[in-house]
């Protein structure tokens, strides 16, 4: 442990993009399959939050001379989940569940990268990017609770 050097710190910040462009495909995909307005709105406006977190990692990684890489889907328990939820067979409540489970994985990530990064600009962004991560975590499972009461 410790402070990342430099190719410890690359390979960490493609980890995160392709995290990132996991969550862009899934909410992307999921938006335009639910019936429901307000929870496809929420994750077609969620998407866009997610690709600026996509930008501002591959930024970072320019900005170290090298190119962002996807890795594939990074998050293993949740890719079963994505997998469906990317050709629409889930219901609205697998959708919120898949995410909760992305949207966590990405946050005890983040807290693990934070505590290792020396250089102030880069930890001023990840807290930004968790705390995004934890506020798609409370609306959806704000949203799964309402749905788990009417239906
Ligand atoms: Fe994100
Ligand atoms: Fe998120």
């Amino acid at each position: 442990m410790g402070v990342l050097n430099r190719k410890e710190l690359l390979a960490k910040l493609n980890f995160f993009y392709s995290l990132e462009l996991q969550q862009v495909d899934l909410y992307t995909a999921q938006s335009k399959q639910m019936d429901d307005i307000y929870l496809s709105r929420a994750l077609a406006r969620i998407a866009v939050i997610e690709q600026q977190h996509v930008d501002n990692i591959a930024a970072e990684i320019r900005k170290r001379d090298a190119e962002p890489t996807r890795l594939g889907e990074v998050v293993a328990p949740v890719m079963g989940l994505a997998a469906g939820a990317l050709t629409g067979v889930l219901g609205p409540k697998a959708v919120l569940k898949a995410g909760i489970i992305l949207e966590g994985q990405a946050m005890k990530d983040y807290k693990d990268f934070i505590v290792r990064v020396g250089e102030p600009d880069l930890f001023d962004l990840l807290w930004s990017n968790l705390i995004d991560e934890d506020l798609h975590t409370a609306w959806f499972t704000n949203k799964l609770k309402d749905l788990e009461h009417c239906h």
